[in-house]
């Protein structure tokens, strides 16, 4: 899995003598994509939608073009059904808002995984309240799996909208996402599916899927920050209300009412972020000329191979499906007794950078029984090198903290 030529394109990789493992919190950039920023900046600068001058217009045309990229690149019917949001959280929130407020009635179930990243957990907390519907969790089993059984015991013909994340952001489990959507369907429910933690890793097609919706951020797949996508079904698109209302969403204002656009302008109110659409385009350029079927080589290797590796420290706990292909590019764990701060705060010392924390799902912790967790997450840039400095600063915290751990 020689990936020393791509780990190249990275220049903070090159610039920090870091071990990087915080991709599942953000992937770092490669220089195509810093430098398609740079050139849109001091070539083509100007507010799309709004001017008809030629520069406008050459901004209007780069990012409508980046659209039907995106609809391209996740096989979406029509580029009117890509929206562009801030990140998954507002794309969640847009969904959560403008469908379920709107189609939810007392005693209907909305059925989301106990797995669920907060943004996909809280905005349906706050509908279902309004909406006196119902909030139901499909539980994991031992293997940190949720089982077919627990799907189907689950999804009835009271469920209106089920939440799904693709993959897992705390336990790396791939979801059987497309088994999840044909029985919804068939209890005549809408799917959204929270595909943040894995539209890095593999190829998304959304119509094969059948998702009703799927969101995403860019920072998590090589893009810059702030710049997230929703897709949508567009018949369902064109039913919802705007979730922002403003400048561009609208067709005509009158003093007391207002009529809006035609999508995708109506879920786009104000001045969007171009730069992060531009950046966006050319994570999509990169991840394409890599290929996924390169990705995923390095990354099974990587994955497969950090899973063994860990596997022989006695002293730590691990949070892993026993299945490898269903498990993508994040792995938890804790030192047994040693809060997880502490553990990454070592670990910082040995410039190996992990997440630790309950990684947005409290839920899930509870139900684990745990707080936290220490969590490491892969992407193409990674080497067997990176484990082998993470196996080497775990050694080292254990043996700092060993004399301080309670045995309970
Ligand atoms: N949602 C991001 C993560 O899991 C920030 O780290």
């Amino acid at each position: 899995m020689d990936n020393r030529e791509i780990k190249k394109d990275f220049p903070i990789l090159e610039n920090r003598k870091i071990t990087y493992l915080d991709s599942g919190a953000t992937t770092q950039k490669p220089i195509q994509v810093i430098n398609a920023i740079k050139e849109y900046y001091e070539h083509n600068n100007a507010n799309p939608h709004r001017g008809a001058y030629s520069l406008s217009v050459e901004a209007t045309q780069i990012y409508e073009d980046t659209r039907t990229k995106i609809a391209k690149f996740i096989n979406a019917r029509n580029r009117e059904e890509i929206i562009f949001s801030k990140n998954a959280t507002e794309s969640l929130n847009l969904i959560a808002y403008s469908y379920g407020l709107d189609n939810l009635k007392p005693n209907d179930e909305v059925v989301l995984s106990i797995m669920e990243h907060h943004s996909n957990l809280v905005p349906w907390q706050k509908v279902c309240k309004q909406t006196e519907s119902k909030l139901n969790y499909m539980y994991i089993n031992s293997n940190f799996e949720i089982s077919d059984k627990e799907i189907e015991n689950k999804i009835t013909d009271k469920t209106k909208i089920v939440g799904i994340t693709h993959v897992s952001n705390v336990l790396g489990t791939i979801n059987s996402v497309k088994k999840i959507i044909k029985l919804a369907h068939k209890k005549g429910a809408v799917v959204v599916v929270d595909a943040s933690q894995s539209i890095q890793h593999m190829q998304i097609d959304v119509q094969d899927l059948d998702a009703d919706f799927l969101v995403f951020s860019g920072h998590k797949m090589l893009a810059p920050l702030g710049i997230g996508v929703l897709y949508g079904k567009k018949e369902l698109l064109n039913k919802m209300t705007p979730f922002l209302m403003g400048g561009d969403m609208i067709e005509y204002v009158y003093e007391q009412e207002t009529t809006f656009a035609p999508l995708p302008n109506k879920f786009e109110a104000g001045t969007q972020n171009v730069e992060g659409v531009i950046g966006l385009g050319a994570a999509i350029d990169y991840i394409q000329k890599i290929g996924y079927n390169r990705i995923q080589e390095i990354e099974k290797e990587l994955v497969s191979y950090a899973r063994k590796e860990l596997s022989k420290l006695d002293f730590l706990t691990l949070y892993m499906t026993p299945n490898e292909e269903n498990h993508s590019g994040v792995i938890s764990f804790n030192i047994n007794g040693v809060h997880p701060h502490d553990v990454a705060s070592i670990l910082d010392s040995e410039n190996v950078c992990i997440r630790s924390g309950n990684h947005c799902a409290q839920p899930l912790m509870r139900f684990l029984g745990i707080d936290s967790t220490c969590r490491a997450s892969f992407y193409l840039y990674n080497t067997k090198e990176d484990v082998d400095n993470l196996v080497k600063a775990l050694n080292k915290a254990y043996e700092m903290f060993k004399k301080y751990i309670i045995r309970r």
